[in-house]
């Protein structure tokens, strides 16, 4: 563990390349060094909670939590809970002190730990001020937490996962929405103005983005405007001269929601619901 002096407000790039010279000038995401000790500025923590929009109801967890100050500010300003995990007891210790100096020692805890290892599945806000080598290692498994649970990286986020939101106050801050897992096939049944309809529907993901489609006789309907957000789906599918707009949840192996066809006076609401036919959802 490399402790560096707690400068606030150093970046943590800069400081990776005061201590290991040469590495800012390669590409970080290959750097294999570990973690150091660089404080967020109360800015950065400020940004952080506002772009994942902590609430009350929220349950912070930061990895690699340093002196505990984004867990305690979680706290203490936005009413959440937290818990932080670092693996530097000296860490931890001061963490606790500051918790307890700040009135939230009941509201939040700290473990010291490696994150790789740590248990954090119950978190509805993950923060990330690491490395990017960390932060791909870390990826599968925040993939998999539930959908709708918020990830704000502070300067490093993931190489291939498109960020929902990039914010640029100072420092660079990346939102990223846990998707549902929806990749695969399903078998959807709607309730459209001509009737009950079924479909044979298979889409393909890429973390928040999907594409594919329906199966008809003869031939298929590509889905428009697919989306996933968090456990939210919304697609149109077209069918003799008609929009059908379906917006739902997706609930681990079944999907369902309300499906608009036409438009204005025309308009008619049906509800749809999808089964998943094959593929788990680790595996969409
Ligand atoms: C850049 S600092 C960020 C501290 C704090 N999150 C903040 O934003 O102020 C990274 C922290 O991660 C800790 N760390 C590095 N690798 C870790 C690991 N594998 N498990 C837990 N903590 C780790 C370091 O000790 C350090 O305190």
């Amino acid at each position: 563990m490399t402790v560096l002096p707690r400068r606030a407000g150093a970046a943590l790039a800069l400081a990776l390349l005061s201590i290991v010279p040469g590495v800012a000038a390669q590409a970080p995401r290959d750097a294999g060094i570990p973690t150091p000790y660089v404080p967020s500025t109360s800015i950065a923590v400020d940004e952080m909670l506002r772009a994942a929009g902590v609430g009350p109801r929220d349950f912070v967890v930061d990895l690699g939590s340093g002196d505990g100050r984004i867990v305690i500010a979680a706290a203490r300003d936005y009413g959440a809970r937290g818990l932080g995990i670092e693996i530097d007891g000296g860490l931890v210790r001061e963490s606790i002190e500051n918790a307890r100096k700040a009135g939230v020692e009941e509201r939040v805890t700290f473990r010291q730990g490696d994150v790789l290892e740590a248990e954090f599945s119950e978190a509805t806000v993950v923060t990330l001020y690491l490395l990017p080598q960390l932060v791909e290692q870390l990826k599968p498994r925040l993939l998999r937490m539930r959908p709708g649970t918020r990830i704000v990286a502070h300067d490093f986020g993931f190489a291939d996962w498109r960020p929902d939101r990039s914010v640029v106050i100072s420092k660079h801050y990346h939102l990223y929405v846990v998707p549902a897992r929806v990749g695969g096939k399903w078998r959807l049944e709607a309730d459209l103005p001509g009737g009950a309809r079924g479909y044979d529907f298979e889409l393909e993901q890429t973390f928040q983005q999907v594409r594919g489609g329906a199966r008809v006789p003869g031939g298929y309907l590509p889905a428009f405007e697919a989306r996933v957000a968090g456990d939210r789906i919304t697609f149109v599918l077209v069918e003799e001269d008609a929009s059908h707009h379906f917006e739902g949840h997706v609930r681990g192996y079944e999907m369902e929601g309300t499906v608009r066809s036409g438009a204005g006076l025309k308009r008619a609401t049906g509800r749809w619901r999808a089964t998943r036919v094959l593929g788990v959802p680790d595996e969409g």
